[in-house]
């Protein structure tokens, strides 16, 4: 089984951000989001990995070099322009052969593994009425915002509608999807959708419409698509909660670390309290301030007589007489500074290399 991760796309919902930056490479927990989805194709014995990318190739690409690094070998395959998860297949035919693959949307992330997913898509090929497809559903109490599912008797899907306004059903397309090679008929059949993109719904309707069978799992753990703010800090936060304390970096005698702390190699911290779960990145230095749970700060970041809670700052960052940060995500070599002394809490988007001065 091949993988096929979609690391293209606009990003608009992520601006400024992604006016520099692939939003997939946004960090999370001080890991790029990317990250996390190579490492689950790894750890579901899926090495042969191709990458979609658009404007951003280069960064992704020296991001993630040629894959050895994950334990896997990365073919790149250009996007132009972002037409569409199936236009994704379509580019990649080459690459997919006609072997059976996962396709990843490269800004999701999952908390449970992909293993069990794609066994049990094996286990299905290997049965009397072998399928076509299978989808990822997560029951969502908004189904209107969502592509949603509606399955048959015996739990196959029968229709496929994006974000409906009378929803039929509450399982909405989790970002992950197995594919056989007769999803390549699929996406040559169908026609660009009213919004000009061919979508995967639609190729995937086109299955069952061709009496193919699709199959679904249903996802139990959480499910996040990180391509806005306010889900993104809820990502850093879930994973966040996964680390364990770890100080290679440097702490002073005047210092408290309060809780789950990953302090890396590098890192100073002067005359601070920092309470977990949090992650300081590689050289950063924080000195006179208070770190709150939920707080990833990246390498060579500094703050100073801050204090900061559930927010991102990526590398370079520099935070410095900020009475309270909270909810935020601070692009790299962002400076968010203040010059007059009157306590107030921020609520910010800032992007790379952009300059914040609170009068
Ligand atoms: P989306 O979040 O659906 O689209 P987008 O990246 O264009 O974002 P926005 O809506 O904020 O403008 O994309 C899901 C994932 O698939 C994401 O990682 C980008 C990727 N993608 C491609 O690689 N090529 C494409 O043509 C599209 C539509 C998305």
């Amino acid at each position: 089984m091949k993988a096929l991760i979609l690391a293209g796309g606009a990003g608009t919902r992520l601006r400024p951000i992604t006016h520099t930056r692939a939003k997939q490479l946004v960090p999370v927990a001080n890991v790029p989001i990317l990250f996390y989805s190579i490492q689950s194709m790894v750890a579901a014995g899926i090495t042969e990995i191709g990458v979609i990318v658009g404007d951003t190739r280069d960064e992704v690409m020296a991001a993630l070099g040629d894959g050895s690094a994950f334990g896997a070998a990365i073919t790149y395959i250009p996007q132009d322009e972002p037409l569409g998860l199936a236009h994704c297949v379509l580019i990649a035919r080459e690459f997919l052969g006609d072997d059976d693959f996962v396709m990843y949307l490269g800004d999701n992330l999952l908390e449970q593994d992909l293993a069990s997913f794609t066994a049990a898509f094996a286990a299905a090929r290997a049965s009397v009425s072998p399928p076509d497809a299978q989808i990822l559903l997560k029951q969502v109490p908004d189904p209107h915002r969502f592509g949603i599912a509606v399955l048959d008797d015996a739990g196959d899907v029968v229709h496929l509608v994006e974000k409906p306004a009378d929803p039929p059903s509450d399982l909405a397309l989790v970002g992950v999807y197995l594919f056989t090679a007769t999803i390549h008929e699929a996406v040559a059949a169908i026609e660009p959708s009213p919004r000009g993109e061919l979508e995967i719904t639609d190729a995937i309707q086109w299955l069952v419409d061709q009496g193919r069978r699709v199959r679904c799992e249903l996802l139990t753990g959480w499910w996040i698509d990180t391509g806005k703010l306010t889900p993104l800090l809820e990502a850093n936060r879930l994973l966040l909660e996964r680390i364990e304390t770890r100080i290679d970096g440097d702490v002073d005698d005047t210092s408290v670390i309060d809780g789950r702390v990953h302090v890396a190699a590098g890192a100073r911290i002067v005359n601070s309290t920092i309470r977990g779960p949090v992650s300081i990145g590689a050289d950063a230095v924080i000195e006179d301030s208070f770190i709150g749970p939920f707080s990833a700060v990246g390498a060579r970041c500094r703050v100073s007589h801050s204090e900061i809670e559930h927010s991102v700052l990526m590398e370079d960052a520099a935070v410095i007489d900020i009475p309270r940060l909270e909810d935020s995500l601070i692009g790299s070599h962002a400076e968010v500074t203040r010059t007059r002394r009157k306590p107030r809490s921020l609520r910010l988007m800032i992007g790379d290399h952009c300059q914040v001065d609170v009068e």
